[in-house]
């Protein structure tokens, strides 16, 4: 018996040295953990258990059979994340350069299946050369049964990938259909092709990091929802952002022990300037109404016009979404649109309340945005917002202009709850700009048409740039001091919380993509 025990610590042994202590080396000098060393790092201490880790690849060409490693570069299993239950899955760059090859890919595919039978979160931590090249179309294959997964989960079960190394061509697609992709600063890219690629089809000279680095995926492309300056921090991130979440799309998020206290923050009274034009950090507003430091971004350096990201309040976990007239005047374009639409679906997916800060101008004319299709990108946030049955409330901080008036969470289009400040503005357009033409005629034929024209202003100022004319409609539910805001709100989501909303059945709603 003693030899049989002895065969089986030996393999696990072997599989636990992944392609060998040189590559493990390789590895820690380019200052990035082992696969291994990762799951433990995220995973409870003792809480691990790993599946397949006896697997090894079934390929016989290029001497591939001479070439075999325990475990085929994957860790896959499952374990606890501060108690709840995760499946994780880790490439080890140290075997193939994490190469994906048939049994790899079987490998993640059987945790994937498990995680939804079960109802926990996936995470994927990828550091892979990609499609294992001697296995050609097999390894092809292996990918689209992850990707297949990845859409069958897909609003069932968290799903969240970190780039922890290269992640290039048909590999870039699972993370791209993962709720959260979260890239590790310098040592991590993702592109469809490299840059080798690019200069022989496009003749452009590009860097990895240029191309598909964490900085270029945070802000210019939005593929990255976040970023981190080294794989431990990488990892603390996903755990932040995991609390937050629920296990599944039947349960809600834990909500935290909450005791009332610190209900009225007069720090809201201050923030909005008197001059309609002046900017202001709508990140005050949030950080004013939320539990003490429970702001989560997400992508923060990309469309930074609007502000996304999960908070707590009164103990519950909820996400907003913020119009930020620090940036762009706050106005409504394709990117934030796009970026807020899919926060919003999330949340809606995950049973997590939808909070939305309202300082819009409207959204942001010109040629760039009508031929980037603004009209259809501009609707994807309508959809989102007017399909999502999650509780929703609003608060209009202060300009709420135009179609963007519409767009962000208004009454009409189904929120539950809709506050305005005493200073909002809830119009067609700002006074200046509805005078000029409402009053053309008058103000051209008037002796001093500059005076005129500030008559005019401050006449249809006083009429429609206020939260009145909307409070007596109905399409504000109550005009509340910025100070009572928190107040307020801990107890609109309170009651909220049972809300249940059946829609028609259908097979799915036709969102414009
Ligand atoms: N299939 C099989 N083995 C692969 C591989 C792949 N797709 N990618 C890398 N490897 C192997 C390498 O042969 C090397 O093996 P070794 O340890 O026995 O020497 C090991 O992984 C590490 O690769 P290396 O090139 O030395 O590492 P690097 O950090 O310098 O470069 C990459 C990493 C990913 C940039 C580079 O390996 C690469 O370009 N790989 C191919 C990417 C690709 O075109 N994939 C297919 C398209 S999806």
């Amino acid at each position: 018996m003693d030899s049989k025990i002895n065969k089986l610590n030996n393999r696990i042994a072997q599989a636990h040295l992944g392609g060998g202590q040189k590559r493990i080396d390789k590895q820690h000098a380019k200052k990035k953990l082992t696969a291994r060393e990762r799951v433990n790092y995220i995973i409870d201490e003792g809480s691990f258990e790993e599946i397949g880790i006896l697997v090894t690849h079934r390929t016989t060409d290029f001497g591939m059979e001479n070439e075999v490693y325990f475990g085929d570069g994957v860790i896959t299993g499952y374990g606890t994340i501060n108690g709840r239950l995760v499946y994780i899955y880790a490439q080890d760059f140290t075997v193939f350069g994490g190469a994906l090859s048939e049994t790899h890919a079987e490998k993640i595919c059987k945790i994937m299946d498990l995680a939804v039978k079960v109802g926990a979160p996936i995470i994927g931590l990828n550091d892979s050369g990609g499609a294992r090249i001697q296995e050609g179309v097999r390894s092809l294959g292996g990918y689209a049964d992850i990707f297949f997964r990845n859409v069958q989960a897909s609003g069932v079960i968290p799903q969240i990938s970190a780039i922890m190394g290269p992640c290039a061509g048909g590999a870039v697609y699972s993370p791209a259909i993962t709720d959260f992709t979260l890239m590790v600063e310098k040592t991590s890219y993702m592109f469809v092709t490299g840059p080798s690629v690019v200069k022989t089809v496009t003749n452009e000279d590009v860097s990895s990091e240029d191309l598909g680095g964490s900085q270029t995926h945070a802000s210019k492309s939005g593929v990255a929802h976040k970023t981190s300056s080294n794989d431990a921090a990488c990892l603390d991130d996903l755990k932040t952002l995991l609390s937050y979440l629920p296990q599944n799309n039947t349960e809600t998020p834990k909500k935290l022990d909450f005791k009332l206290g610190d209900e009225i923050r007069d720090v809201l009274s201050t923030i909005v300037p008197d001059n309609p034009n002046k900017p202001y950090d709508m990140h005050n507003v949030i950080s004013g109404i939320i539990d003490a430091d429970s702001f989560y971004e997400i992508h923060k350096d990309y469309a930074q016009n609007i502000i996304v990201g999960f908070a707590r309040l009164g103990g519950r976990s909820i996400g907003i979404i913020a119009n930020q007239p620090q940036y762009l005047a706050g106005v409504l374009d394709v990117n934030s649109s796009k970026k807020a639409a899919r926060f919003t679906r999330f949340c809606d997916s995950f049973n997590i309340p939808l909070l939305v800060l309202v300082d819009v101008p409207g959204f942001l004319p010109g040629t760039d945005q009508e031929w980037s299709g603004i009209i259809v990108h501009g609707a994807k946030l309508l959809y989102a917002l007017s399909e999502a049955t999650v509780p929703r409330v609003t608060v209009i901080t202060r300009k709420a202009y135009g179609g963007a008036y519409d767009v962000m969470n208004s009454k009409h289009i189904g929120a539950d709850l809709n506050f305005a400040w005493p200073g909002a503005e809830i119009a067609v357009m700002g006074a200046k700009g509805a005078s000029e033409i409402i009053f053309k005629n008058e103000i051209s034929n008037a002796e001093n048409p500059i005076e005129k024209l500030a008559e005019k202003e401050a006449e249809y100022a006083e009429q429609f740039a206020n939260p009145y004319r909307a409070a007596q409609r109905g399409f504000i539910d109550e005009v509340i001091l910025p100070n009572h805001t928190r107040r307020k709100l801990i107890k609109a989501y309170a009651m909220l919380e049972d809300k249940k909303v059946v829609l028609p059945k259908r097979k799915h709603g036709n969102i414009p993509l």
